[in-house]
């Protein structure tokens, strides 16, 4: 898999991302406002300690003032009772908007993804839209509560500090400025190196996610082929790639933040010496030079935190930048332009010279024209990749076809609103999905109009109730992920009900291949001929049963249609369906 094509170095600040960002926090704007001007009062007050010292010294203390110290002190003391209240507010808020951002951001995404067409689906794994919706939204976080919100501080602080020292004494600020280029440069050496290791961290994360993902849902391959040991081998690999990039960056601090400690004490041994040398030239005030002290300490700090801001800031803006694809990805057009209302049913279906690929380049259908009237019954057969699943995917417009129309009832199914044929089409498909849930929730499938009654009488009818009854919570019998704990003859009944309960129109069926003992064989072409009912129904038809209840028979052979008549017909033209019969059914 390519990984580095998910991971591109970018800017730390784009102002085209960071204004749909924007967008993103619009509805919290009151909010914002409030945080960022609690962040602006917060850096007054942060101004304010270091100045009330040398007040302190140099008018009270000096002059033995005991009265005057007291009072300042109160101050100094009121000041910092202010500033754990403003904090705390600033603190709460910012995480507050965040996670509420998040949340919203999560919820923008999941929508999204449910309306893409499958052919997306086709061309992005799994891991990797988890990690939109999870990791990547996280880095936001980041970026909101220590990020954006936060360096508008640190520089507001940075400013007003150099602006009280320099109005305090030029000299001894511009002494203080003198470690700057040490430090700048510095920041700039951590910046890029830390930068690299973090991507390497998500790089690396992002494989073993993957990696997991794939053996987890692969278990039973891995333990039938002995593959643990391989697997676990190639799992440590990622594991200690992924430890390493960690300690290369915790390396990187650990030189950085303590070289910074060490500059900062220079520029406080040169506040010292020189202030030191003026007091006792008494050009200075020992007052000025302790507000110095303060102040240096202060002015750092910012400028430390602003590397590692700006790394926060860039992995924002990369992640943004991959969010903002996926949900700039076009959705299905749920509602044509011009939609025509879909007329009451009959029940007809018609393709007109249907070509379709999956890739822009292999036609998996080609040129596939048939008519199936109201209530008939057909059957599609033709080998495995033949095209059969593809074919009924057209009709329910999971995808759309390269050429041709698909007409229901007389209508162009471009033409309809999706929810609207979807409605009346019920599909059973060959791999039966369970959600994890009970047995009711998952004939339903959410659908309040679905009685309980209308459940269990799906259920009888697809003779899937006797083995639900089995259970002893009936229907409220607990499935878990992927219904594990059913057996497939088991999942496809329950799939049967689940299409019954819909009550379709139109049946459109994806018979599993899988064999299942006979007893249950019964049980599942009984249900098939019961689903068929009075209903148009298409079946893809692996079973002999099947083919016998259906009207006629549609012959696929590598995407074309080469055969159609009854069971009979085909037999005696002696072609593709006599083989195939003779290969498949006659057993
Ligand atoms: N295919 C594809 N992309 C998909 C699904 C299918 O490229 N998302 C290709 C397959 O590789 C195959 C062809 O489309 O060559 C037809 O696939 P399908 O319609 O699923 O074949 P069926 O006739 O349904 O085969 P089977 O009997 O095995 O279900
Ligand atoms: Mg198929």
């Amino acid at each position: 898999m390519n990984f580095h094509e998910e991971e591109i170095l970018g800017k730390a600040y784009d102002s085209r991302l960071m204004k749909r960002l924007l967008q993103f926090l619009y509805p919290y704007r009151s909010k914002v406002t409030l945080a960022v001007g609690l962040l602006l009062i917060a850096a007054i007050i942060q101004l304010a300690g270091p100045f009330l010292t040398k007040i302190a010294i140099d008018r009270y203390i000096a002059h033995g003032n005991v009265h005057g110290l007291k009072l300042i002190a109160m101050i100094y003391f009121a000041i910092l009772g202010v500033q754990y209240v403003i904090s705390f507010v600033h603190q709460y808020l910012t995480a507050w908007i965040g996670q509420n951002v998040m949340f919203d951001i999560r919820a923008k995404i999941f929508t999204h993804l449910q309306k893409l067409p499958l052919s997306f689906f086709d061309k992005n794994p799994v891991g990797r839209l988890v990690t939109r919706t999870t990791n990547d939204v996280e880095t936001l976080n980041n970026m909101l509560s220590s990020g954006v919100v936060a360096i508008f501080g640190d520089v507001f602080v940075l400013v007003g500090i150099i602006i009280v020292m320099i109005n305090l004494n030029w000299q001894l600020a511009l002494l203080t400025f003198t470690v700057l280029p040490l430090i700048i440069y510095a920041s700039f050496l951590f910046r890029k190196k830390v930068r690299e290791s973090y991507r390497k961290i998500r790089l690396r994360i992002a494989r073993i996610n993957s990696y997991l993902q794939e053996n987890i849902s692969g278990m039973t391959t891995v333990q039938i082929f002995n593959r643990e040991k391989k697997n676990f081998d190639r799992f440590m690999e990622l594991n200690n790639s992924y430890k390493e990039a960690h300690l290369e960056t915790i390396r990187y601090y650990a030189i950085f933040f303590p070289a910074i400690e060490i500059i900062s004490s220079l520029a406080l041994a040169l506040i010292l010496w020189y202030g030191g040398i003026k007091i006792i030239d008494h050009t200075l005030t020992l007052g000025i030079v302790v507000a110095f002290v303060q102040y240096s300490e202060r002015f750092f700090q910012p400028i430390r935190d602003l590397s590692d801001k700006y790394n926060i800031m860039q992995a924002a803006m990369a992640s943004s930048e991959r969010i903002f694809k996926l949900l700039d990805t076009p959705e299905q057009i749920m509602v044509p332009e011009n939609y025509l209302p879909l007329p009451p049913a009959k029940g007809e279906i018609e393709f007109r010279n249907v070509t379709f690929s999956y890739n822009g380049t292999d036609n998996v259908l080609k040129n596939v024209s048939f008519k199936i009237k109201p209530g008939e019954k057909v059957a599609v057969v033709g080998a495995t990749g033949a095209g059969k699943t593809s074919l009924i995917s057209l009709i329910t417009r999971m995808y759309e076809p390269t050429q041709g129309k698909i007409l229901m009832d007389g209508v162009d199914t471009s033409r309809l609103k999706v929810r609207e044929l979807r409605r009346r089409i019920g599909v059973v498909l060959q791999d039966v999905f369970i959600f994890s849930g009970n047995i009711e929730d998952n004939i339903r499938l959410g659908n309040q109009d679905i009685s309980f009654e209308e459940v269990v009488e799906a259920a009888k009818n697809v003779n899937a109730h006797k083995f639900i009854e089995k259970h002893s919570h009936n229907y409220r019998h607990k499935l878990s992920e992927r219904g594990s704990n059913l057996s497939v003859g088991q999942k496809q009944l329950l799939s049967f009900a689940r299409a019954l309960a819909f009550k379709p129109e139109i049946l459109i069926l994806d018979e599993a291949t899988s064999s299942v003992d006979t007893e249950t064989e019964h049980l599942i072409s009984d249900a098939i001929n019961k689903l068929m009912e009075f209903r148009t129904s298409l079946i893809i038809a692996h079973r002999l049963s099947t083919i016998q209840h259906a009207d006629w028979i549609l012959v696929l052979h590598k995407g074309e249609i080469r055969e159609r008549g009854t069971h009979q017909e085909l037999l005696k033209q002696g072609g593709i369906y006599y083989r195939l019969y003779q290969l498949q059914f006659n057993k």
